[in-house]
């Protein structure tokens, strides 16, 4: 599997397949290089209705999975949208399972037009990725929950995490720390951290808080750098 970090949580998951997965693809000159031009993901996946998740998954134009309502609203945008919800699992390829999970947040569709929050965004999410090799968990924007620790550990169990690291909307370094601890997970990627003044985050205390706890491995990419697992 190989996973490359467009920086906050736009997250490219390369499948032992080929098949391609991008999550929350927002892509900003301020943040990498990356363009969202040059994004051919097979799947788009959406974790919530919020801006910098959604991002530029209409211009990409990919087939995209997302909440019920968030499915909705991207159907009407014109994209081929597959909505599902927490607890279901999705057959996205031969060989690739979805499945959606909990993430203790809120979802509001920010209007194009008005910037106004339509409030039809339904409930956050995460997702794991399966490729019959290795079970990727995205827990896009959340705080810590206590079932990280049993549904998604013991049903889906995870061996590489991706984690917001940023705090103030979502669970900071030592949120993030414990939550690695809970998932038993073999790899840790801190995301959605310093890209806006409110979520400045140090991954190099987040590694010292995981190592406290945990055997993980934290790998803290440079941007748009491809790690191979
Ligand atoms: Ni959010
Ligand atoms: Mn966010």
């Amino acid at each position: 599997m190989k996973i490359t970090w467009h920086g906050h949580a736009n997250v490219e998951i390369g499948c032992r397949t080929g098949f391609k997965v991008l999550v929350d693809p927002m892509f900003a000159p301020h943040i990498t290089g990356a363009k969202a031009a040059d994004a051919r993901p097979d799947l788009v996946l959406v974790t919530h209705g919020h801006d910098d998740h959604v991002g530029d998954t209409v211009a990409i134009g990919a087939p995209v999975v997302a909440n019920f309502e968030i499915s909705n609203y991207l159907g009407r945008k014109g994209l081929k949208a597959t909505g599902m919800n927490i607890g279901g699992r999705y057959v996205a390829a031969p060989g690739i399972v979805i499945a959606m999970t909990f993430a203790a947040h809120s979802s509001g569709i920010q209007d194009d037009q008005t910037g106004l929050f339509d409030g039809q965004g339904g409930n956050p999410c995460g997702y794991v990725i399966d490729d019959g090799e290795h079970r990727v968990y995205h827990a896009g924007d959340t705080g810590l929950f206590g079932d990280m620790k049993h549904v998604i550990r013991e049903l889906y169990r995870p061996d590489i995490a991706l984690l917001p690291i940023g705090g103030h909307y979502t669970m900071g370094e030592q949120e993030a720390a414990i939550a690695t601890e809970w998932l038993g997970v073999d790899h840790v990627i801190p995301i959605h951290y310093n890209t806006a003044p409110l979520i400045v985050a140090a991954p190099l205390s987040f590694k010292r808080m995981v190592e406290e706890r945990s055997k993980a491995q934290v790998h803290i990419p440079k941007a748009d750098e491809t790690l191979v697992f």
